[in-house]
């Protein structure tokens, strides 16, 4: 018996509920030369602003212990150049597409989201209101319950199509937060963004980031994460795509027992571009063994003390 791994998200069908994170593989082009993308339930591309992104000059990615700290500053193409020059490519991969959608304004995400309503090719936006390496935007709209609601409602307003919403660790209640995404019309939500850490050279005695600090992201964060996944499945119905600090299988049935559909591997690429494979494997492997017909049958099945 060959058990079932499709998951549905907001009215879309997944092949598998393994995809990629991010900001970890940028628009999908080198990953493609390792592996057929169709083998990935969905990618996710880098965020996506109005304007090109340089991004923070170097150093701007550290190594810590179990995890890596980085300050990109979200680096990207641009609305602009990313419709012209990989939405081509990406029509092209038959796996999901998801677009990360950032802005330092309200009027930036509702712009950058409008113009994604006119591409056919992807299914649903990731709306991140989460990243920590950004002076404007980003976790000022995903700190503040107030705010999530109103950029959530305004993208929900000009995009038509399923709206995810990727939340912060960084944050008193990501409960709270998550209820307010509901509120003006999320649909899902990605749990959850790098966790605000720095690193320092004793040397120079300078931080190793040029940004002072920057997100901490890898094993290191996986239980901080499960928990987070564990608290917004407590407070909402709406389907969670779980990442943070997934390596292999067994971290993947951690987060589906704590309420996730689907899963976002980010860091581990960089140390083995074929994890999310492996996992789709190795879950399989864990259903057959435990006689479960389908990767839905283990979704929210924590037996809590
Ligand atoms: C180098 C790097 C760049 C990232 N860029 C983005 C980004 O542009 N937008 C975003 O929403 N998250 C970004 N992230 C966060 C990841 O998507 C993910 O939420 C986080 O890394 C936790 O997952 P992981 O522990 O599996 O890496 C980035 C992470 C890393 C390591």
């Amino acid at each position: 018996m060959t058990p079932d791994m499709k998951v549905m998200i907001a009215g879309v069908e997944f092949d598998n509920p393994v995809l990629t994170a991010s900001g970890c593989c940028g628009y999908g082009e080198e990953l493609a030369q390792l592996y057929p993308l169709s083998k990935l339930g969905g990618l996710v591309t880098k965020s996506i602003t109005l304007e090109p992104r340089l991004g923070h000059p170097p150093p701007r990615t550290a190594e810590t212990v179990s995890g890596m700290l980085n300050a990109i500053g979200l680096a990207n193409v641009g609305i602009e150049a990313f419709i012209r020059e990989k939405v081509p490519f990406l029509a092209k991969q038959q796996t999901r597409i998801i677009v990360n959608v950032a802005g330092a304004t309200i009027d930036e995400y509702v712009e950058v989201s409008r113009r994604l309503n006119d591409v056919a090719v992807l299914d649903m936006i990731e709306l991140n209101i989460s990243c920590p390496n950004v002076d404007q935007g980003g976790i000022q709209f995903g700190s503040d319950p107030y705010l999530t609601e109103k950029v959530v409602a305004a993208v929900r307003a000009v995009f038509a199509r399923p709206l995810i919403v990727k939340l912060s660790p960084n944050v008193t209640s990501i409960g709270d937060i998550a209820s307010a995404a509901e509120a003006g019309g999320a649909d899902a939500f990605t749990v959850m963004n790098s966790v605000i850490g720095t690193a320092v050279d004793i040397d120079t005695r300078r931080p190793r980031l040029t940004n002072n600090k920057g997100g901490l992201t890898g094993p290191a964060i996986k239980p901080i994460a499960l928990a987070m996944v564990d608290a917004v499945h407590s407070r909402s119905r709406l389907p969670i795509i779980g990442v943070g600090g997934i390596s292999d299988w067994r971290d993947a049935v951690e987060f589906f027992l704590c309420g996730a559909t689907a899963l976002q591997i980010g860091t581990a690429l960089f140390v083995e571009p074929e994890a999310p494979l492996k996992i789709v494997h190795g879950l399989k492997d864990y259903l057959r063994k435990n006689k479960m017909k389908s990767i839905t049958d283990l979704v929210g099945r924590l037996e809590k003390y």
